[in-house]
């Protein structure tokens, strides 16, 4: 049996944190797809280009692997520009067969696929057997990418982290196409007063069961 999980949520709610210890614990490919819509919007960065069609649509389906393992993906200014992108429905549709492909075909060895991102459980896998919702406060998140970006010793405004943040998921939300939302089926977990190995526990539970009716 194929196991393949999906996972949702705003910026910074620990969505990453999350799939990569599934993905460990359960033996399972994991696919970060905010990576896909950052890396669509870095290469728009370097080339000097404004997120639009058609340039935008020619970025997402010329996606080369070393953008995604490029580090100025994480940037914050990707990060907004990458929300603008993914407004775009003409990018997103470009990027939604290889996300479906990617779970669909786990590589040899894989017990299956986990998947993170806004819309995953929603349109990207609406069948998944497992989806998850994960947010937390504003205030959580955006305290944790200050800290994030600390840690980096890259200079931070708590102020101005919280305001892009607030920007960013107020787009993801509002947009028309595949806005961020939680699927029906799916479990919210709020991790705001959670560490990762709360909410990992939390999941593993939800997961273990569904595996047991299955
Ligand atoms: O993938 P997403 O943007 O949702 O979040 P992440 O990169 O997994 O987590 C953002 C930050 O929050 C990381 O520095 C995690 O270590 C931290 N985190 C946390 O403090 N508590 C959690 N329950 C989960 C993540
Ligand atoms: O790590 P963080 O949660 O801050 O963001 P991300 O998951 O890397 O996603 C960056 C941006 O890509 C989001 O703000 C969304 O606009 C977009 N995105 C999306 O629209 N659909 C997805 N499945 C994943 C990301």
């Amino acid at each position: 049996m194929t196991l393949t999980i999906a996972i949702d949520g705003p910026a910074a709610a620990g969505k990453g944190t999350l799939a990569r210890r599934l993905a460990a614990a359960y033996n399972l490919a994991y696919l970060d797809s905010g990576s896909l819509y950052r890396g669509t919007a870095l290469s728009l960065l370097r080339s000097g280009l404004e997120p639009a069609e058609p340039a935008a649509v020619a970025a997402a389906r010329g996606l080369k692997p070393e953008l995604l393992a490029d580090p100025e993906i994480r940037a914050e200014a990707t990060g907004k520009l990458a929300s603008q992108v993914a407004a775009i429905p003409a990018v997103r549709a470009a990027l939604l067969d290889w996300q479906r492909g990617f779970a669909q075909h786990p590589p040899e060895g894989k017990r299956g696929a986990v998947l993170d991102g806004r819309d995953i459980g929603t349109v990207v896998l609406p069948d998944a057997m497992v989806k998850l919702f994960i947010t937390a406060s504003d205030e959580a998140r955006a305290m944790r990418r200050f800290k994030e970006l600390q840690a980096k010793g890259e200079t931070a405004i708590y102020a101005r982290v919280l305001e892009d943040m607030r920007e960013r998921d107020a787009r993801d939300t509002a947009r028309s196409t595949a806005p961020m939302r939680p699927a029906e089926d799916a479990l919210i977990i709020d991790t705001s007063a959670f560490d990762a190995d709360q909410v990992f526990r939390q999941a593993k539970d939800h997961i273990d069961q569904i595996i047991i009716r299955t």
